[in-house]
C-alpha cells in the first residue's frame, strides 16, 4: 500500500529517496515518483510501474537538493498511472499522501472556482491545491489551516520551495513517523524506508503534525499546540529486512518459522506450572476470570489465525469466542456486554478496518488486546494492552512467519485464560513441553521442501483447487486456500471437510487438486470419509497427513507428512506444506511472489 519517505539535510537527496521507496516496495505499490525542493521549484518526477521504471525517467544530473519527499502509490482513486502518481504539486508546493479525502469533490469544486488546475483523477491532488490556496508564507500554518477543511484519513508530507529545507508532516488515520538524525531528518510512513539513516524514531499520534529541517523537529497538533513526543530506538537490524540469499522474502520467511516460533514463545513459558507469562498483559487473576466471552477482529491471514484462536479458546479455556471481519465489525452494532475482551490480531498493525473496529469495540466497554508484529503500530498503541508476536519484519505480502507467530500467542493466550479455569497442570505442562519441540518439527517439514515443490509441478497449471480440513484444520484449509489465490493467482477455496458436499463436491472431476489436511486427531475417521468421497469422483488427492499414517496416504494421490503433535499445536505444523506448496506453484507459474497483483501489504485504506 501507500508509502511515504521524506529526507531534509543530505547533500543531495535524489538516491537516498528512490533507496527509501526500495525499502517500502514489500508494501505493494502501481507506480511513484519524488520531488526535489530546487531553487525555486520543486522538481516533480514521476513513473507508472516499479522502482526501476521510475529509475529511468529520472534525470540524474539535473535533479540535486537536499531536501525532497517521494511516494509509493497503490491506486484508489484514479487508475493507475503516471498522472495520478504522488506527489502531486500546486505551484512551489508538492505533497504526498496516503489515506483519502472523503470530501475531495466538494474541496475540488471550490478550488477550480479559484482557478485551480486539476491534472489527476485522485482524491490526494486536492490537497496540494487546498495548501497552496491556504499559504501566505508559512508551510505549517497553511497545513494546519487545510487540514482543518478536510474529511477522511491522511499521512502526509508537504514541501514548498519557498521553505527549501522544510518537510512537514500530519498524520490522521495513515501512519506517519519522524526518524531524528544527525544534521538531517526523516519522515516515513514505515520504519523501513529510513533505518539505514536512524534508528531514532518519533511515531505520530493522530492530529498530530511535525515540521522537519536539517536541525530541528518540532511536534504538534493541527491547531499549532506543540506536542512532547518520546523518542524510541529502533532495535532490530537493517539485515532483517533483506533477503539473506533466498530468492524470494516470502521463501525466507517461510524457512525462518522455527525461529520466528520460537521467538514468539521463548521467555513467556512456564514450564514448571504449566503456565505462561506474558508481560504486556496487566492483568490480574481476578480480572482474566472475569472474562465471560472474547471476540477476536481481524483481517486476511490473521483472521485465519482468529478462527484456530477459536477452536483453541473455545475447547481448553471454555471461554466463548467469536471471530468477527474487521470490516463488518465496525460496521455492526455489536452487542459487547460486561466482561467482553476484545482479541485485536493483526501483522502490521495498521490495517485501517481492523484498527476502526478496535476503536469501535473500545468505545463500547470492551477492554482490548492488541496482537501485533510492528513494535510502535498504531493497534499496538492503542489497545489497552498487548503482546508482541516478535516475527521480526515480514516483507512477503502473503503473510507467512507472522501467521504462525500469531498462533503461538494464541496458545499462549489459550494457556493463560485456561489455567485460570478448567486446564490442569498436567496438561500445561505437556503442551509447553511440546511446544518447545514445535521449532524442530517445523525444521521437519521444511526439510520435505523439495517434495512439495514436485507435488506443485503436477498442478501448476491447473485452474482451480479445493482445500479441506475439520476442527482446529479448517481455518489451515483456509488459509492454504488464500496463500493459492494470493500469489499464483488460482482460484481456490477452503472448506470444512464434511461442508464439500453441500456444495464444491460438484465441481470435483479427474482435472481438480483436492488438498486434504488429514492429521491423526478426533476427526481423522470423518475426514477418512471424506477423501474416500473425492477418490469416488476421481479428484486428484493431495494429503496432508501424520508421520506412520498408512490408510489416507494409500487414497491419495500424494502424500505430505507432518511430525506427531498435540492437536492444539497441529497449525503450527499443517499449514507450513500450505505454504510451500503455494510459493512453489506461483514460482513455477512465474508470478510476483512478493509483490502479487492488486494486493498490499498493510492495507491503511477501508
Ligand atoms: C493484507 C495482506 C495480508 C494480511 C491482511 C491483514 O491483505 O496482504 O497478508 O493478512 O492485510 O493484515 P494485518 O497487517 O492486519 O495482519
Amino acid at each position: 500500500m501507500c508509502g511515504i519517505v521524506g529526507i531534509t539535510g543530505h547533500e543531495n537527496v535524489v538516491t537516498d529517496l528512490v533507496e527509501g521507496l526500495r525499502r517500502l516496495e514489500y508494501r505493494g505499490y502501481d507506480s511513484a515518483g519524488v520531488a526535489i525542493v530546487q531553487t525555486d521549484s520543486v522538481r516533480v518526477i514521476k513513473q507508472q510501474g516499479k522502482i526501476n521504471d521510475l529509475e529511468r525517467v529520472l534525470p540524474w544530473d539535473e535533479l540535486h537538493g537536499s531536501c525532497g519527499i517521494a511516494h509509493t502509490r497503490w491506486a484508489t482513486h484514479g487508475k493507475p498511472s503516471k498522472l495520478n502518481a504522488h506527489p502531486h504539486s500546486s505551484g512551489a508546493l508538492a505533497v504526498v499522501h496516503n489515506g483519502i479525502v472523503e470530501n475531495y469533490t466538494a474541496l475540488k469544486v471550490r478550488l477550480e472556482g479559484k482557478g485551480h488546475l486539476f491534472r489527476s483523477e485522485t482524491d490526494s491532488e486536492v490537497l496540494a491545491h487546498l495548501i497552496l490556496d491556504q499559504y501566505d508564507g508559512n508551510l505549517e500554518t497553511a497545513v494546519q489551516r487545510a487540514l482543518k477543511l478536510v474529511e477522511g484519513t491522511y499521512g502526509i508530507a508537504v514541501v514548498h520551495a519557498d521553505e527549501p529545507d522544510k518537510i512537514v508532516g500530519a498524520r490522521r488515520g495513515s501512519p506517519l513517523l519522524v526518524g531524528v538524525g544527525d544534521g538531517a531528518n526523516y519522515l516515513a510512513s514505515d520504519v523501513a524506508a529510513i533505518m539505514g539513516h536512524t534508528r531514532q524514531v518519533i511515531y505520530l499520534d493522530d492530529g498530530e503534525m511535525v515540521v522537519l529541517t536539517p536541525q530541528d523537529v518540532t511536534t504538534m497538533n493541527v491547531d499549532n499546540q506543540e506536542v512532547t513526543k518520546e523518542i524510541q530506538e529502533i532495535t532490530w537490524d537493517l539485515e532483517r529486512i533483506q533477503k539473506g540469499g533466498y530468492p524470494h522474502y516470502m521463501l525466507k520467511e517461510i524457512f525462518e518459522q522455527p525461529q520466528t516460533v520460537l521467538d514468539s514463545f521463548r521467555g513467556r513459558i512456564l514450564p514448571e506450572s504449566g503456565d505462561v507469562k506474558l508481560g504486556g498483559i496487566q492483568l490480574t487473576d481476578r480480572e482474566l476470570l472475569a472474562i465471560k466471552r472474547i471476540i477476536i477482529i481481524a483481517c486476511g491471514t490473521s483472521w485465519h489465525a482468529g478462527l484456530v484462536g477459536e477452536y483453541l479458546l473455545e475447547e481448553y479455556a471454555r471461554i466463548p469466542v467469536e471471530v468477527e471481519y474487521a470490516s463488518e465489525f465496525r460496521y455492526r452494532s455489536p452487542v459487547i456486554e460486561p466482561g467482553t475482551l476484545c482479541l485485536t490480531i493483526s501483522q502490521s498493525g495498521e490495517t485501517l478496518d481492523t484498527l476502526e473496529a478496535m476503536r469501535e469495540a473500545k468505545r463500547r466497554g470492551a477492554k482490548v488486546i492488541g496482537i501485533t508484529n510492528v513494535v510502535g503500530s498504531t493497534i499496538a498503541r492503542e489497545s489497552d494492552c498487548g503482546v508482541y508476536i516478535h516475527a521480526g519484519p515480514e516483507i512477503g505480502v502473503a503473510s507467512t512467519k507472522a501467521f504462525t507467530s500469531q498462533v503461538t500467542i494464541l496458545i499462549l493466550l489459550t494457556l493463560l485464560f485456561g489455567r485460570r479455569r478448567h486446564l490442569g497442570i498436567e496438561i500445561g505442562k505437556r503442551t509447553i513441553e511440546e511446544l518447545q519441540r514445535i521449532p524442530d518439527k517445523i525444521q521437519q517439514v521444511l526439510d520435505q521442501s523439495a517434495a512439495i515443490r514436485a507435488i506443485a509441478e503436477v498442478y501448476a497449471q491447473h485452474s482451480n483447487c479445493l482445500y479441506l480440513g475439520r476442527g482446529v484444520n479448517f481455518p489451515i484449509a483456509l488459509e492454504g486456500a488464500l496463500k493459492l489465490k494470493e500469489i499464483s493467482y488460482i482460484h481456490a477455496d477452503g472448506y470444512p471437510a464434511a461442508e464439500m458436499k453441500h456444495g464444491p463436491i460438484a465441481l470435483i472431476d479427474p482435472n481438480m487438486p483436492v488438498v486434504v489436511i488429514s492429521t491423526r486427531d478426533s476427526s481423522y475417521e470423518k475426514i477418512r470419509g471424506n477423501v474416500q468421497e473425492v477418490k469416488a469422483r476421481q479428484g486428484k488427492i493431495i494429503s496432508v497427513v501424520t508421520e506412520g499414517d498408512t490408510e489416507i496416504a494409500a487414497a491419495s494421490d500424494h502424500v505430505i507428512t507432518i511430525p506427531e503433535t498435540m492437536n492444539m499445536l497441529t497449525p503450527l505444523l499443517s499449514v507450513i506444506p500450505l505454504q510451500l506448496l503455494a510459493y512453489y506453484t506461483a514460482v513455477i507459474r512465474g508470478e510476483n511472489v512478493d509483490q502479487p497483483r492488486n494486493l498490499a501489504k498493510a492495507v491503511t485504506v477501508e
